[in-house]
């Protein structure tokens, strides 16, 4: 009987807290309710200290999500411990992931301590956090490059202390298979009381190695891996987890190992992470890139025709990725198109087929042949659960190749129609300031990619955009016929965000400008390198 692989999901911590990739709470509740249907064991839902804002991600995904044990990250003191605790309580199944640097250049540069006090350090952490809940796990950070003796010293205090889950860290990347392996190797078999604790991974990819260390870290022993949904976190980011899964049910030939993951459930999980993010998933991304499972070179088509068993390790199907078949067309009636939502991994209630369906309708008439990508298109547009504070009625562009170009934006705010017209650099420039003039929060564009989605002539264009509004960065994702107008909505669905956040920043200072329920947040710097 293969063991089983607990799967520790981080996307809404590690991969939240990497640049580009911050979500709202109504956003992050909607990764976290995905998650829960891929069926992930452990979802990391913040770093409740770091924010107001991860708090109560935190908060909310512990009350609703309960099928998961739902972890919250806090460094190894009180205050970090006490924060983490107040937003997991309504947890189901709550766990405290408590961590502490110890690797020499650490201690020395960043922290400023001495092996011994880090050693009491982590002890009385690990301690503390077990005084409020039965399930603590313990991080050495920076274990891939701490001294190997240390390391099970510190290992052996954790246990000691009651932890649960040892993770040993590649913080920065930096180890190669062999050794990764051999830490965990070492871990189990020289700290006393292995038997009762779960070891996990956790790699990031600054060397392409995420997804290799982590399987040579369950070679070595480890049963609990953690990973990030399109392998977004920290610089290059962490192990992804579509990979880490379907390597380890591709090759359980070698790996006498299984995971509870719904694997169909992966591309949807990408797809929406994309969405809710406004990162694209990369065209040759493995598993759930578009390229993933396409064919160009006429001998392995030739293959795949024959049997797909020549040039495919597994299934589209099998992780959920849409096959790029045409399926429906103006003559397809609800019963079909419901029938393929199901398949592809979106059951519809029946107010959801009425919506999706008109909408269909009007596509399956611009387009003879309307794909899956169209479908997935269709079913997500209107969840934005942002409300709508500006609604674009209308826009017209001029563009030049000489000199500036020019857009006039009409938005309707509380009924009341309001046009303005401005000049930029290009096309999507000028839509952006005639948006920004209506909107009054004027917005820097940080990241801006367009790219086609579907066949030909066919296809439209898809824009993600990330732009700053007073020193925060919000995103948007629109897809159109238009370009431009695919920029210009994306940017002024992130206008959007960006003016329901301040507005809610807003109330919340002057709730707590109240003394009696004062509410003293560090900001997301934390000291201490977190
Ligand atoms: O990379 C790392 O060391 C971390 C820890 C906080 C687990 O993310
Ligand atoms: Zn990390």
């Amino acid at each position: 009987m293969a063991e089983q692989v607990f799967i520790f999901d981080t996307t809404l911590r590690d991969g939240e807290q990497s640049p580009g990739c911050s979500m709202n709470l109504q956003e992050k509740l909607e990764m976290a309710r995905q998650l829960e249907r891929l069926g992930v064991d452990i979802l990391e839902a913040g770093f409740p200290i770091a924010s107001a804002g991860d708090f109560e991600a935190v908060e909310a995904i512990s009350s609703e999500i309960r099928r998961p044990v739902i972890a919250a990250l806090a460094r190894a003191n009180q205050l970090d411990i006490d924060r983490a605790w107040q937003a997991l309580k309504g947890a189901e199944r709550p766990r405290i992931h408590t961590f502490l640097a110890t690797s020499d250049i650490h201690l020395k540069y960043k922290l400023r301590k001495t092996r011994e006090e880090i050693l009491k350090l982590l002890a009385w952490a690990v301690g503390y956090a077990k005084s409020f809940c039965a399930d603590v796990e313990f991080s050495p950070e920076d274990a891939g490059r701490t001294d190997r003796s240390y390391l099970l010293e510190c290992c052996h205090a954790a246990v000691e202390a009651g932890a649960t889950v040892l993770n040993l860290p590649d913080t920065v990347g930096y180890c190669l298979e062999s050794e990764y392996e051999q830490m965990f190797a070492d871990v189990r078999s020289k700290v006393p009381g292995m038997d009762q604790v779960v070891l996990s991974t956790h790699t990031h990819d600054d060397l392409g190695m995420a997804v290799a260390n982590t399987l040579a870290g369950l070679r070595g022993g480890a049963r609990q891996v953690e990973c990030t949904i399109n392998g977004i976190g920290e610089r290059a980011g962490n192990a992804a987890l579509e990979e880490v899964v379907m390597a380890v049910l591709v090759r359980r030939d070698v790996l006498p190992l299984q995971t509870q993951i719904r694997t169909e459930e992966l591309y949807p999980s990408s797809q929406l992470l994309s969405r809710l993010t406004g990162v694209a998933v990369q065209r040759n991304k493995a598993i759930v890139g578009r390229n993933a499972f396409a064919h160009e070179a006429g001998i392995h088509q030739d293959g795949i025709l024959k049997n797909a068993i020549t040039y495919e390790i597994m299934q589209p199907e099998k992780v959920g990725m849409p096959s790029n078949h045409i399926v429906l067309g103006k003559h397809s009636g609800r019963h079909a198109l419901a029938k393929r939502y199901e398949e592809l991994g979106y059951p519809l209630t029946k107010p959801e087929l009425d919506r999706v369906y008109q909408s269909f309708t009007q596509v399956a008439d611009r387009k003879k042949q309307v794909y899956d990508e169209d479908l997935i298109a269709i079913v997500n547009e209107g969840t934005e659960q942002t409300p709508e504070t500006f609604t674009l009625k209308l826009f017209e562009s001029v563009s030049s190749s000489e000199g500036r170009s020019t857009a006039t934006v009409e938005l309707a705010r509380d009924g009341q129609l309001i046009r303005d017209s401005a000049t930029g650099e290009g096309p999507c420039d000028a839509a952006f300031r005639a948006i920004d003039r209506i909107t009054g929060i004027p917005g820097a564009v940080a990241d801006l990619s367009l790219h086609t989605v579907g066949e030909g002539a066919e296809g439209v264009a898809e824009a993600s955009i990330r732009a700053r509004f007073e020193g925060r960065e919000f995103t948007g994702r629109w897809r159109s016929q238009n370009v431009v107008e695919s920029a210009a909505r994306a940017y002024l669905q992130a206008a959007n965000r960006a003016a329901y956040e301040l507005q809610r920043s807003a109330e919340a200072t002057a709730a707590s400008a109240k003394p009696a329920h004062s509410n003293v947040l560090v900001d997301r710097m934390l000291p201490g390198g977190y």
